[in-house]
């Protein structure tokens, strides 16, 4: 056995060494600086030691094989020199592994992202395991980065041109059995067999190896016929890159240099020697590693990877119960992210026709997650099995299931007359500790809790259409708010799997308030008969995951009629301007946006279309004096 402070080996009977990563005082293993040296070492180690035939790299972190490079390392380099020089080290590491006298085979238990898999990929072979929390990805592009340790050289080389692209462009990571129909592993085991089965591999890759004089799997490449055309025929890989481009900018708009980077260089390794494409890899990895864009998403990586610590402190209890007022498209999402998380909840409607409505909500959404293979069935039945039901039609039943909630979060009607006469009977029947939050999207929170007589039990918690996908969650606090349900309402939130940020009280709180003058100004331009697309286009352009004019219908035109007079109120002309009657004539005439199928846009058979609201109700389009 050698032991380092990162990495040690195992040396077995059988010739086999056992390589594990073990970053110190860290939950998971990151290619940091003294990382990568102690694995250097570690390959002279086993180099010096001919009896050893093969290798096993593994991690003895639980869940985690590598989540990727240590990002403080390439954020601390000042200049695009530095970035190349980093990511030629890494080709060179990788090559290493590649080019080995003895198989390496990593065995991967939970996430393999980034450089990690920029490492698998450069062994002779992987196994993974069945665990839900196995992952591999390269998600670089996600930093406006691209691979840069030869991951667009063996990529595509070990999936496909066709599989890998996609992979590549969207940082999208994929489960093991789809890795497995990938061709990106070759076996995928039980967790508690992982290790025999990836020393079975070392072993018969050794045999292998002794008879035909070489390792199988060292640098493969693999391609469908589509791949092989693409590569050797000048004309389709003109034509497929330029489809994959026009794809791709209809996403990000041009907004992300890296997709531009990713497609030219994987073009470029199509026909260039393996050292020119690895040296244009990495020059093209130091140049992006300088752009503006990526330091913008290296600094959210750093704040986001902040955000999932509650600095507040672990309140004294577990919140494990949550109930939630109100079934509607946030009730039900606020269920749905909670259940999903283990929680037990109760989900509450004043009729059965809400109810109803948000149950469907909830478990439409998981049966979409069962046909994409993010859960199975047992699994989302075990989800289920957590939500109890309840309206006002059985209100006893009611009051009895949400007296032994830790935790409930209010999402009935923007509407404050409604949320103090629901929260006024709910604090009679809560516990003394229970945290009372409501979703309220502007009503300040002080207005919320008055009259209450435990306000110290109150917060905002603002979550986000559609609740299941937004990351982010708007935590509230007054002046009364007790530290203790602040930090569980951050607990909860991170449980849930958001990004939770904090902030003080007032009319439309942060998020609300800035983004309404822009849905102002989007109002007005509508009324001066500026086309639905052309709003939503510039915006999109300018980098907006969806345009204003889409977002009402997100929200919910109903709802922004509600938040509209509040912030009008509290903030006069800096928040007013566009007429609020062509919203209330919508709403008026139906067209509530996503959830009553038709807003601006008709949702009708799941199509997406621009829609044609009624004229006479106030036609978003007409030409206002
Ligand atoms: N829609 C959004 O994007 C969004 C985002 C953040 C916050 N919010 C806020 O969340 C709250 C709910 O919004 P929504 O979009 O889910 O509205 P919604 O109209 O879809 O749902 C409201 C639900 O509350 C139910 N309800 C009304 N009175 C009730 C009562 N007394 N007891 C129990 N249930 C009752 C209704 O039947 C309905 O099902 C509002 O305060 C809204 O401002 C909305």
């Amino acid at each position: 056995m050698s032991v380092g402070k990162y990495v040690t080996v195992e040396h077995r009977p059988d010739n086999i060494a056992i390589i594990r990563l073990d970053t110190p005082d860290s939950k998971v293993n990151t290619l940091s600086g003294p990382l990568m040296a102690e694995f250097e070492k570690v390959l002279d180690h086993l180099a010096a030691h001919p009896s050893v035939r093969g290798a096993v790299l593994t991690s003895a972190k639980q869940g985690n094989f590598i989540a990727g490079a240590d990002i403080t390392m390439l954020s601390a380099c000042q200049t695009s020199e530095e970035l190349s020089k980093l990511a030629a080290g890494g080709q060179q590491i990788m090559d290493r592994i590649a080019n080995n006298k003895i198989p390496i085979v990593a065995a991967i238990n939970g996430t393999c992202l980034g450089g990690g898999l920029e490492v698998a990929l450069a062994c002779h072979s992987r196994v993974v395991t069945s665990d839900p929390k196995t992952t591999l990805g390269l998600p670089e592009v996600m930093l406006g980065l691209l691979p840069g340790s030869a991951g667009t050289w063996r990529l595509p080389r070990q999936i496909g041109l066709s599989n890998a692209l996609p992979l590549l462009l969207t940082g999208q990571s994929v489960r093991p059995d789809r890795a497995r129909r990938l061709k990106l592993v070759d076996s995928v085991a039980d967790p508690f067999a992982l290790e025999s089965a990836a020393i079975k591999m070392a072993t018969s890759l050794a045999d292998q190896a002794k008879t035909t004089g070489k390792i199988p799997g060292a640098d493969p490449h693999n391609a469908s016929t589509l791949d092989k055309v693409v590569e050797r025929v000048p004309f389709a890989r003109k034509f497929f890159f330029q489809t994959a481009k026009k794809q791709t900018y209809k996403k990000t708009h041009g907004n992300y240099p890296a997709h531009d980077a990713i497609l030219a260089q994987v073009e470029e390794a199509c026909t260039a020697s393996k050292a020119v494409a690895l040296a244009s890899e990495a020059r093209r990895f130091g140049d992006l590693g300088m752009t503006p864009e990526s330091r913008a998403l290296v600094s959210l990586f750093f704040g986001q990877t902040a955000l999932k610590k509650n600095r507040f402190g672990k309140p004294s209890r577990e919140y494990k119960k949550i109930g939630v007022l109100g079934a509607g498209l946030m009730g039900a999402g606020i269920a749905q992210v909670s259940l999903e998380r283990g929680f037990d909840v109760v989900l509450k409607d004043r009729d059965l026709a809400g109810l109803a409505r948000g149950m469907q909500q909830i478990r439409g959404n998981l049966d979409t997650k069962v046909k994409r293979r993010q859960m199975n069935k047992v699994e989302s039945d075990a989800v289920m099995s957590r939500l109890a039901g309840v309206t006002d039609v059985d209100a006893a039943r009611a009051d009895r299931q949400l007296a032994s909630a830790d935790m409930v979060i209010e999402a009935v009607f923007e509407d404050l007359s409604l949320k103090h006469r629901v929260l006024g009977h709910l604090e009679q029947l809560v516990q003394p500790h229970t945290v009372i939050a409501s979703n309220t999207s502007a009503l300040p929170i002080r207005d919320i809790c008055a009259g209450l007589q435990r306000p110290e039990n109150v917060v905002g918690m603002h979550y986000f259409s559609p609740v299941d996908k937004m990351q982010l969650l708007e935590v509230i606090t007054t002046d009364k708010t007790s530290a203790e349900a602040k930090s569980a309402a951050v607990e909860v939130g991170i449980k849930q799997g958001k990004l939770v940020i904090v902030v003080r009280d007032g009319p439309g709180f942060y998020t609300t308030r800035i983004l309404s003058p822009m849905m102002n100004e989007a109002g007005l331009l509508l009324q001066q008969g500026v086309p639905v697309a052309d709003i939503d286009r510039a915006m999109q352009k300018y980098g907006f995951p969806v345009g204003p004019i889409k977002l009402f219908d997100e929200v919910g035109i109903d709802v922004g009629n509600r938040i509209q007079p509040t912030l009008e109120k509290a903030f006069g002309a800096r928040m007013s301007g566009a007429s609020t009657q062509m919203l209330l004539d919508l709403q008026a005439a139906g067209f509530l946006g996503r959830k009553s199928g038709r807003g601006f846009f008709d949702y009708a058979k799941g199509q997406e279309r621009q829609g044609d609201p009624p004229r006479g109700h106030g036609h978003c389009c007409q030409v206002q004096g």
